[in-house]
C-alpha cells in the first residue's frame, strides 16, 4: 500500500532546517507588548467562568485551557502555520478530492480549518464537533455539533459516515483518547481516513546546543508533572499512532515535521512556518500553563507569568536554533 507514502512524501521535509546566517544579529524588545497581549483578557459570557484573567468553559467537566480573545489567535497562528507547513493543503491523507462528501473536523475550535474546507470543496459537507460554542462564518456545507466528542455523535443525519476526519491540536482536551478514536471509527465509511496533527513538547536543536538551561525547555519539562497531577495527557502526539491502530484503522503512517521556533530558518517556507509558530507559542503558553498550575500544582499566578516572560524574553534574545516536532498520522478504515 504505496498510496498514503506517495500522500506524505510531498511533505518532503529537510532532515536539518538551513539557518538564516542573519539571524540572531538582532534580538526583540523584550518589553514587547505582543508578548504581554495574553494577560489581560476578560469576559462575562454565560456559562463561561473567569479565572485569573482567563476566560474558561463550563461544559461538563470545563477544559483546562482558556476560551477566548488569546486562544483565537492562538488557534489562527496554529491555522496559518499548517497551511505553509502543508503547502497550502488541508490534509495529508490519500483520499481523492471527489470522494469526500462528508468530512468531520473534530475539536474544531474557531471552525477555521471547517470553513477553509468548506470554501474549498463546495460540494463536501463538513461537520466541526466542539465542546464549546463560538460565533463561525458558516458556510452553507459546514455546520457544527456543540458536544464531546468523546461521546457518541449525533448527527443531523445518522446515516452519514464521514469519508474523512480531521483532529488537530486536541492534545489535553480529550481524557478518553480510546473513546474518541471508537467515535471515529464507528462514524466513518470503510475506506474513509483518520488524519491527527499534534505538537511534541519537546524542543530540541539541529546544531546539537545543550538546551537543558533554556527556559523554553524548563516550561516544556513542566508538561510531565502537569499531565500526571491533571490527569490531562500532554503528549499523546507520542501515543497515537498505537491507539489509531488499536482502534481498527490500518495503513497507519506517521511523519514528523519540524516548528522552528522563530524565523531563523534561511528558507523562506520554513521561516514563515517560525514565524507563526513563535506568535502560537506566545499566544498559547500562558493559557496551556495557567489553570492547572495553579490549581494542581501549587502555582501562583506571578510564577506563571514569570515562567512565560522568562521563555518569551529568551525567544526574543534570539540564543537559540529551537524547534518543536510536529507530528501527523493518518490511517485508513478497513
Ligand atoms: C486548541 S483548539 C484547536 C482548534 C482546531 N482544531 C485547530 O487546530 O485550529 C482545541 C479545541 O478542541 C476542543 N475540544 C477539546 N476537547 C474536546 C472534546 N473532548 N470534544 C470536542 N471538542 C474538544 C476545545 O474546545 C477547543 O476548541
Amino acid at each position: 500500500m504505496k498510496q498514503h507514502d506517495q500522500r506524505m512524501d510531498f511533505l518532503n521535509p529537510p532532515a536539518v532546517i538551513p539557518v538564516d546566517q542573519e539571524y540572531g544579529l538582532h534580538s526583540f524588545d523584550t518589553e514587547d507588548e505582543d508578548d504581554t497581549s495574553a494577560f489581560s483578557v476578560t469576559s462575562s459570557v454565560y456559562n463561561f467562568r473567569v479565572e485569573n484573567g482567563r476566560r474558561y468553559h463550563d461544559y461538563k467537566d470545563g477544559h483546562p485551557f482558556p476560551h477566548d480573545e488569546v486562544s483565537e489567535e492562538n488557534e489562527v497562528c496554529m491555522h496559518e502555520m499548517c497551511l505553509s507547513l502543508l503547502d497550502d493543503k488541508f490534509y495529508v491523507s490519500p483520499i481523492d478530492e471527489s470522494q469526500l462528501r462528508n468530512v468531520a473536523d473534530v475539536g474544531t475550535g474557531m471552525g477555521l480549518w471547517a470553513e477553509g474546507m468548506a470554501e474549498k470543496y463546495p460540494d463536501t459537507e463538513i461537520v466541526g464537533i466542539d465542546l464549546t460554542p463560538h460565533e463561525r462564518p458558516t458556510h452553507p456545507n459546514c455546520s457544527y455539533i456543540i458536544s464531546d466528542a468523546t461521546d457518541e455523535w449525533v448527527l443531523d443525519d445518522p446515516s452519514t459516515k464521514f469519508d474523512l476526519v480531521h483532529i488537530r491540536s486536541l492534545f489535553v482536551g480529550v481524557k478518553d483518547w480510546p473513546a474518541l478514536y471508537k467515535q471515529c471509527f464507528e462514524n466513518m465509511r470503510s475506506g474513509g481516513w483518520i488524519e491527527q496533527l499534534e505538537v511534541v513538547i519537546d524542543p530540541r536543536t539541529d546544531d546539537g546546543t545543550d538546551i537543558s538551561d533554556s527556559y523554553v525547555r524548563q516550561v516544556a519539562n513542566i508538561s510531565v508533572p502537569m499531565g500526571e497531577a491533571s490527569g490531562r495527557d500532554f503528549h499523546v502526539s507520542m501515543s497515537m499512532k498505537s491507539m489509531i491502530e488499536q482502534a481498527g484503522f490500518v495503513d497507519v503512517h506517521e511523519q514528523t515535521l519540524k516548528l522552528p521556533l522563530g524565523p531563523w530558518a534561511s528558507d523562506q517556507k520554513y521561516k514563515n512556518v517560525g514565524r507563526f509558530y513563535e506568535r502560537f507559542y506566545k499566544t498559547g503558553l500562558q493559557g496551556w500553563l495557567l489553570h492547572i498550575c495553579t490549581r494542581n500544582l501549587g502555582w501562583s499566578v506571578d510564577q506563571v507569568n514569570d515562567a512565560c516572560v522568562k521563555a518569551f524574553q529568551e525567544i526574543n534574545s534570539r540564543k537559540y536554533l529551537i524547534y518543536f516536532p510536529f507530528t501527523i498520522v493518518v490511517g485508513r478504515k478497513p
